[in-house]
């Protein structure tokens, strides 16, 4: 049995932390040897329910879960925080502009990110679910100016993963046949999954499938998932965007596949045009706890203005927050 590690959930008693903290406190997060200290924490009109959360993982009896706390505050949240999986959010309501939508955000993440800076272990590492998510993890890595702005991570590992699904549906194929596929840019509607140096059975698969396919169906596809999910349900994705927190963390902690790569929003450092500091989807290995961005791809013509349409969504977000005093 490894050292226990301190795990703080945000918005642990939304639906997307219902689906999660099951599968942290089973030991799915890092792997099956290591003890899980969880801190939930909640507004204050939500610690109730966030109880009654702690409660039933309680009743699990999860060898591996050492301690639950619930807390409204924010400092104490991260106090030794090794895994900070930052999930709540304010969500857009009606008649509310995109500027609304970042600065409500930045009033969550801003102080978040200082209590991270002055509370959390030294190998915190951050994860970013909430959405605006790569723009909120801008906010809180902008506030945590004693930790390495490469443990800023924001979440789109779920756009990923759907994208990998649709693939293997249309080649026929399993998941596990497909390499190489990446998303880059914004977890957003312009966000752009990459096919051209996705690898199934050894080939392409960008030369496995018609142009028209992958520009008419599976990038909007994948790209409008979300909506999709809600449409159907009533609700939007919880289980899968778990599942995918849980991917993107312990492809994190415990290295990518020899070979293969996945995506994550990391910082820049300028590589593919991206601005540096921002922070962006981008192919990415994971070794020795670090994720690092894939270096000297080819990006084709198909690709080139799609990846420059999202990375500028990403730099006019920058500039409202920046424009809000929030980076
Ligand atoms: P939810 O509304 O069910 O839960 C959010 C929870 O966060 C609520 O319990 C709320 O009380 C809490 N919360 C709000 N402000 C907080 C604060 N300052 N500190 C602590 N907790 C706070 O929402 P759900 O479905 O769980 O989704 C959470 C977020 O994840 C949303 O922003 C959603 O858009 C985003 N999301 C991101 C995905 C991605 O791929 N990056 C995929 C799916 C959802």
């Amino acid at each position: 049995t490894r050292s226990p590690v301190t795990v703080t959930v945000t918005g642990a008693a939304g639906q997307i932390g219902y689906a999660l903290l099951f599968r942290i406190a089973s030991g799915q997060l890092i792997g099956p040897d290591t003890p899980i200290n969880l801190r939930l924490l909640e507004i204050p009109q939500a610690v109730k329910a966030a109880e009654g959360t702690a409660m039933e993982l309680t009743d699990c009896a999860f060898p591996l879960l050492r301690s639950i706390e619930v807390t409204d505050d924010t400092r104490r949240a991260f106090e030794g925080t090794n895994i900070a999986l930052l999930v709540g959010a304010r969500p857009r309501t009606q008649g509310m502009e995109r500027g609304d939508l970042l600065e409500a955000n930045g009033g969550i993440f801003k102080p978040q990110g200082e209590a991270i800076n002055a509370n959390a272990a030294d190998d915190v590492r951050v994860l970013v679910v909430g959405n605006p998510a790569n723009t909120n993890a801008l906010i809180a890595q902008a506030h945590a100016p004693d930790v390495p702005a490469e443990r800023f991570t924001a979440m789109t590992r779920l756009d990923h993963n759907r994208a990998l699904a649709q693939l293997a549906i249309k080649l026929g194929v399993g998941v596990d046949e497909i390499r190489r596929l990446a998303i880059w840019g914004n977890h957003s509607a312009t966000q752009y999954p990459d096919l051209f140096h996705a690898e199934v059975g050894g080939k392409i698969a960008a030369e496995q499938v018609e142009r028209q396919w992958m520009s008419d169906e599976f990038i909007p596809t994948v790209a409008k998932r979300g909506a999709a999910i809600i449409e159907a349900r009533g609700a939007s994705s919880a289980a899968s965007a778990a599942n995918a927190a849980i991917d993107h963390v312990h492809t994190w902690v415990n290295g990518t596949a020899e070979g293969d790569w996945t995506s994550a929003g990391v910082v820049s450092d300028g590589s593919y045009g991206v601005p540096e500091g921002l922070i962006s989807s981008f192919p990415v290995t994971a070794r020795d706890g670090r994720y690092e961005i894939v270096r000297g791809l080819d990006i084709d013509e198909f690709s080139r203005p799609r990846i420059d349409a999202s990375v500028q969504e990403l730099v006019d977000e920058r500039e409202t927050v920046r424009g809000l005093g929030l980076v």
